[in-house]
């Protein structure tokens, strides 16, 4: 249970997603799938992340960040409906229901994907309450985090390492790139918008770096060890795919431990936060990010 501003951030957010891809006049079920995957109930944790980085920021609270928060979840369904694929991860089930390719088909579940990822670029360029610098900036950024630098990057990284032996150097790059990048994104965006002086985003950008390893960590754990019926996908899906991940390298007892010393580094830049802003919100965030059961 998160506390009730948090709350009304996501249910505020929730309900922009759901008009977010009305029917088209063409006769396919294209926005179907893409509305099946989108609206099958994530835990959220990117768009609250941006939203309530924003509400801390800026005296205008977050609603100027809508575009971006949505974008952002956008481009994450869109690339949890491709790792599903069988050319991917091969998985049945996500979101607790079957996957987009189960339930529409490759082709369709490829194209709905590719549809998610453009029209998150054209709701950041059409929120008309930003100005155009931002919009850019914005754009830019989000480009980046999700592209061949960013998201897609490691993702690629990621297929090519199956069935390697990896060190942990090399599985901090992939985890930075295929889930740091768009939680770094989330918190950028925020500082974007609220147009954060140069030292408070520099803060926030090592206090996403730290959420990204910190998600990432806690995702393999539950792959290995997480309840299936809450955690809405597959257990065990790393071990069958033979993926290098921080479980299978150090084993369970190092990787908690490398999630606690991240857990503090994170909780130690937010305390330096603490004298200029009410960080509480993500204080609550950074809890959601590890002890998440799903
Ligand atoms: C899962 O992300 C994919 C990774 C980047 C590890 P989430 O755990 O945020 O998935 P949803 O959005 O809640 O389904
Ligand atoms: C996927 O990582 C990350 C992205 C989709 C960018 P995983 O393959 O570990 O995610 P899950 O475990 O299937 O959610
Ligand atoms: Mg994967
Ligand atoms: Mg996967
Ligand atoms: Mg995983």
């Amino acid at each position: 249970m998160m506390n009730p501003i948090l709350n009304n951030i996501l249910e505020t957010f929730n309900t922009y997603l759901n008009t977010s891809i009305p029917k088209s006049k063409m006769e396919t079920s294209l926005e179907e799938s893409m509305r099946y995957s989108l609206e099958a109930g994530g835990k959220r944790i990117r768009p609250l992340l941006l939203l309530a980085t924003l509400d801390m920021l800026s005296e205008e609270g977050y609603q100027k960040g809508m575009s971006s928060a949505l974008a952002l979840e956008m481009i994450h369904t869109y690339s949890l409906i491709h790792d599903d694929l069988p050319a991917m991860d091969n998985d049945d089930y996500r979101r607790g229901k079957p996957t987009n390719h189960k339930v529409y088909g490759e082709w369709m579940a490829i194209l709905a994907g590719d549809a998610l990822l453009t029209k998150a670029f054209e709701l950041i360029a059409t929120q008309n309450d930003l100005k155009p610098n931002i919009q850019i900036q914005l754009i830019q950024s989000l480009a980046q985090a999700s592209g061949h630098l960013g998201m897609v990057g490691g993702q690629t990284l990621d297929m090519q390492s199956e069935s390697q032996q990896l060190t942990l150097s090399q599985i901090q790059t992939i985890h930075e790139h295929k889930t740091g990048a768009l939680i770094h994104f989330a918190i950028v965006a925020a500082a974007i918008i609220a147009e954060a002086p140069p030292r408070i985003t520099q803060l926030l950008s090592d206090f996403a770096k730290q959420l990204g390893v910190i998600f990432q960590i806690k995702d393999d754990l539950l792959d290995v060890y997480g309840d299936q019926e809450k955690l809405g996908k597959p257990v065990g899906s790393d071990i069958l795919n033979d993926k290098s991940t921080y479980v299978t390298l150090l084993g369970k007892t190092e990787a908690e431990h490398q999630l606690n010393s991240h857990i503090q580094q994170a909780e130690d830049i937010l305390n330096t936060l603490a004298s200029e802003y009410d960080e509480s919100h993500l204080n609550e965030l950074l809890k959601l990010f590890y002890q998440r059961q799903n």
